[in-house]
């Protein structure tokens, strides 16, 4: 069986982080939500990996590269145009051949892995295997309507769902995906939509099994989600000091140094991690905050927030709930007149006092 792990997309919901950087490599817990879904596929014994890339390819394949470190070969597919999920499928089928796969979006977060659905999937005769969980926002999703135990239709983000049971990001198919793939058309997003495909196969009579996902999932392709998932992380972690911290510094409960983060004068109370080469100084790092590496915290706090690489926030008095991209710079404006000064970028969002 091999994995299919989809690393392309414009990542529009996701500005501005997504005008520099790949939304599968945005880190949660100081990971890229990417490594989450390739580690979840070696674990479910699933090491032969197609990744779909577009525009943001080379970032994409510098953080991978070849899958050894992960017990993984990766093989690249170039997807020309962001065209929709199914238009990925039909790109990597010289990959994939006939063998089944694994499809995985790479900005979906599950809890417990994947080898149970691997394994349901190989044991049973069905020519595709959905997942499903309930939200409170089917309208974002794909929806699937159930009837008397069978998956009857998918609709994709339907204005007025029929019910509360969203399509997450991970499906298992075997060789007559490549024919849907082919006869479906695109829908009005222009989008070739794995809906229409899975519907396709239903269509035809062949066998689509959906099964209910009970640990947690969400897809990070949004902001409101990433908090939310970075919370979720955190809460998981196992302390860890490869840092150094001074004597006049205090950690609380569950707290990651990554190697060479150092933290001065500071409290930091977990869970929380911060990054390689990272420095807290003089200042206070509250619950479920991940700063990432090669950062610098000086007389702030900070909590409930992800803060990417190379950024510095000094004096910044106290932030929450936020996500600081890479290499944002935040501190005093040292001359009058006493004013905010700001250089955003396009989408950006600033909450002010
Ligand atoms: C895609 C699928 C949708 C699915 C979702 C899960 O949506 O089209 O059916 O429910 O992923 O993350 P997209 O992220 O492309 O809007």
């Amino acid at each position: 069986m091999k994995g299919l792990i989809l690393s392309g997309g414009k990542g529009t919901r996701l500005r501005p982080l997504t005008y520099t950087g790949a939304k599968q490599l945005v880190p949660i817990a100081n990971k890229p939500v990417l490594f989450y879904v390739i580690e979840d596929l070696v674990d479910a014994g699933i090491t032969d990996l197609g990744v779909v890339v577009g525009d943001t390819a080379p970032q994409v394949q510098e953080a991978i590269g070849d899958g050894s470190r992960f017990g993984a070969r990766v093989t690249y597919i170039h997807q020309p145009a962001p065209l929709g999920i199914a238009h990925a499928v039909k790109v990597a089928q010289p990959f994939l051949g006939d063998e089944p796969f694994v499809l995985f979006l790479g900005d979906n977060l599950v809890r417990d892995g994947i080898a149970p659905l691997v394994d349901y999937f190989r044991t049973g005769e069905m020519n595709s295997l959905i997942v499903l969980k309930e939200v409170p926002n089917p309208q974002d999703f794909g929806v699937a309507e159930i009837e008397d135990g069978r998956v009857v239709r998918l609709v994709e983000k339907p204005l007025h769902p029929k019910s509360n049971l969203a399509v997450i990001g991970i499906y298992l198919f075997d060789h007559h995906v490549f024919e849907a793939v082919e006869r479906i058309r695109p829908s009005r997003r222009g989008e070739l939509e794995i809906t229409d495909t899975i519907q396709y196969l239903i269509d035809r009579g062949l066998l689509v099994n959906a099964c209910h996902l009970e640990g947690y999932w969400t897809d990070t392709g949004k902001m409101d989600d990433m908090l939310e998932a970075n919370r979720w992380i955190l809460e998981q972690i196992e302390p860890r000091c490869d840092g150094t911290v001074d004597s006049a510094s205090t950690l609380y409960g569950k707290v990651v140094l990554e190697p060479g983060a150092e933290v001065v004068n500071s409290v930091i109370r977990g869970p929380a991690i911060i990054g390689e080469r990272t420095r807290i100084m003089n200042s206070y790092v509250g619950p479920f905050t991940s700063i990432y590496y090669d950062c610098l915290v000086v007389d702030s706090e900070i909590e409930h927030s992800i803060v990417l690489e190379r950024s510095r926030i000094e004096a910044a008095g106290r932030i929450e709930d936020s996500l600081i991209g890479r290499n944002v710079e935040i501190g005093r404006s040292p001359a009058k007149p006493r004013a905010y000064k700001l250089v955003l970028g396009d989408h950006s969002k600033v909450g002010i006092l």
